[in-house]
């Protein structure tokens, strides 16, 4: 073997030896993708409850979420859900959804109040406030007006 063989058979199978590594390397290097958000967290959209539960009872009420209090009235079937804040302006007690009448009553001082949150009748003087609401899968959710 001459020298110019040598350093080409040299060559050659450096190059072959070294692929792999560079390969990895740059495979490695690429950003992985971004996990995709669950649609609760898109767009301040917070998870209230499931289909389910709203359909068994005609409403869903969470004490507790990063919006405050909220009721949401309706089932997944009339697609057309109420959300509010079921804290009454007055003095604070808890409303409750009275469908024959289609209001919020409060049961503390009897403030009334319409299915968009005005007041209607009673102490009260602010309305309650409202929430957007969709049915995405079979989460219901809501989001500030
Ligand atoms: S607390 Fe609701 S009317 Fe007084």
């Amino acid at each position: 073997m001459n020298r110019r063989n040598f350093i080409t058979l040299f060559s050659v199978s450096l190059f072959l030896n070294c692929s792999p590594i560079l390969f990895a390397a740059s495979y490695a290097a690429k950003p992985k993708p971004k996990p995709k958000k669950k649609p609760s967290q898109s767009e301040n959209w917070i998870d209230i409850g499931t289909i389910a539960e709203l359909d068994k009872a005609g409403q869903i009420f969470k004490q507790k979420s990063s919006l405050g209090a909220i009721l949401v009235i309706g089932t997944s079937k009339n697609n057309n859900l109420i959300a509010v804040n079921p804290t009454c302006t007055h003095l604070g007690c808890t409303v409750d959804w009275e469908a024959k009448e289609n209001i919020f009553l409060c049961p503390c001082h009897a403030s009334e109040f319409a299915a968009d949150g005005k007041v209607i009748n009673g102490l009260a003087t602010k309305p309650l406030s409202t929430y957007k609401t969709k049915i995405e899968g079979n989460i219901v959710m809501v989001k500030r007006v």
